[in-house]
């Protein structure tokens, strides 16, 4: 099985043209029975963030062939759009999805830039939306609205437990350092935040332009520096190729912290050079529940790679969506009945079970990990049941 190939832009193109050409105009009554559900998904297949985008497409797709393949008894089109991780084309590639294919779901994206710019399409649009990576504090922050839930993280969320878990360890002065964009600025804003409220302080804090993998001077410059710890966030190949660079500067006597995005999909790749390093998360692969381990096992199955936290945030974004349309029987006319039962989920995730807030964020526990031996070990839960607090949003 391999959901996310074969996605390209070509056959969705294909796919609304047939649809556009039709002269039957279904009644409201014959979509809800006959029609297929249209869900676009709006996720990087290119880039920096190509295989965070697989993994969601793929988890997506196993939680709802577990179920029959349906959503509310109805048959499913899936239109996928590469969003290259460009916020510059956010609106406009939401809008391929929004307009152009009137489709009944967004689900995406990673990138927070291209979150800002989704949110501002589909709050006009009304088109229900689910946040299925992308951190940025605004979407469910002041851009919130009825009809856009998240079912990842916000970047605070994954990123302010470790200020203090610094702090405790003795690690009191932190270089930080990230890519300049809404989700670095927000994970290190969030960490720098409760490092100095527990006694800490930041000694110097470091942007490099989002993709950019060149990190060897701000290495040098961070060893002429001599912090107690470092803090960082990076994802996706950014992240693979900071943790190699940063142990082939001789940098390991030098705790490494960050946002599980650090190690989360690349560790096998970074091998050695992730040994040590503290992270805190909302998902980690070795919790051991019933959940976890079936959701492991069948994704290796079905696709011959281990799962990662984007695959559990593409699965927990189809079990939501799947609560939601089995509410209303199918009827993605009956809006409001449709959001108040998303609004009301209990997702039994492999990362626990988790509800949302008033925001339509999750509430969620925090885990602390750290690579041992090449495995990341779970230490403990960093902070209980952590709601954003989800500023400015008038729900
Ligand atoms: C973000 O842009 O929000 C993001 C991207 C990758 C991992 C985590 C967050």
């Amino acid at each position: 099985m391999n959901f996310a190939k074969g996605m390209s832009r070509r056959s969705v193109l294909t796919a609304g043209a047939v649809a556009g050409a039709s002269v039957f105009v279904p009644t409201r009554f014959a979509i809800g029975n006959t029609a297929k559900v249209k869900v676009g998904f709006l996720l990087p297949y290119s880039g920096t963030y190509a295989a965070l985008g697989e993994a969601i497409t793929n988890g997506f797709k196993m939680a709802l062939a577990e179920q029959g393949g349906k959503l509310g008894g109805r048959e499913i089109q899936f239109i996928a759009v590469d969003d290259e991780s460009n916020p510059a084309k956010g609106p406009e590639n939401t809008n391929k999805l929004v307009t152009g294919e009137n489709v009944d779901f967004v689900v995406g994206p990673v990138h927070s830039g291209v979150a800002l710019g989704m949110v501002k399409v589909v709050r006009e649009s009304g088109t229900i939306t689910i946040i299925a990576n992308a951190g940025a504090g605004a979407a469910t922050g002041p851009l919130c609205a009825p009809n856009v839930f998240r079912t990842s993280f916000t970047n605070w969320q994954d990123a302010y437990p470790m200020g203090k878990v610094a702090v405790d360890r003795g690690l009191k002065n932190v270089v930080t350092m990230t890519w300049k964009y809404a989700a670095g600025e927000e994970a290190v804003g969030g960490f720098e935040a409760n490092l100095i409220k527990s006694g800490g302080k930041v000694v110097k804090q470091i942007l490099v332009p989002f993709p950019q993998e060149e990190f060897q001077a701000h290495l040098t410059e961070i060893a002429s520096l001599k912090p107690d710890g470092v803090f960082v966030f990076f994802a996706g190949s950014g992240a693979l190729k900071f943790v190699k660079d940063y142990a082939a500067a001789g940098l390991k006597s030098i705790p490494l912290m960050g946002s599980g995005f650090l190690t989360d999909g690349v560790l096998k790749d970074q091998g050695a050079a992730a040994e040590g390093v503290l992270t805190t998360l909302h998902y980690a692969d070795a919790l051991d529940t019933v959940e976890n381990r079936s959701f492991r096992a069948a994704y290796k199955r079905a696709f011959a790679k281990e799962a990662d936290v984007y695959a559990v945030q593409g699965y927990d974004s189809a079990q939501l969506l799947m609560d939601g349309m089995s509410a209303v029987k199918g009827d993605t006319g009956a809006k409001d009945a449709l959001i108040a039962a998303m609004e009301k989920t209990v997702i039994k995730s492999p990362r626990g079970t988790f509800t949302l807030s008033k925001a339509h964020n999750p509430v969620q526990d925090i885990y602390l990990r750290q690579v041992k031996n090449g495995q990341e070990v779970v230490l403990g839960v960093a902070e209980k049941a952590l709601a954003d607090p989800a500023t400015g949003c008038k729900l």
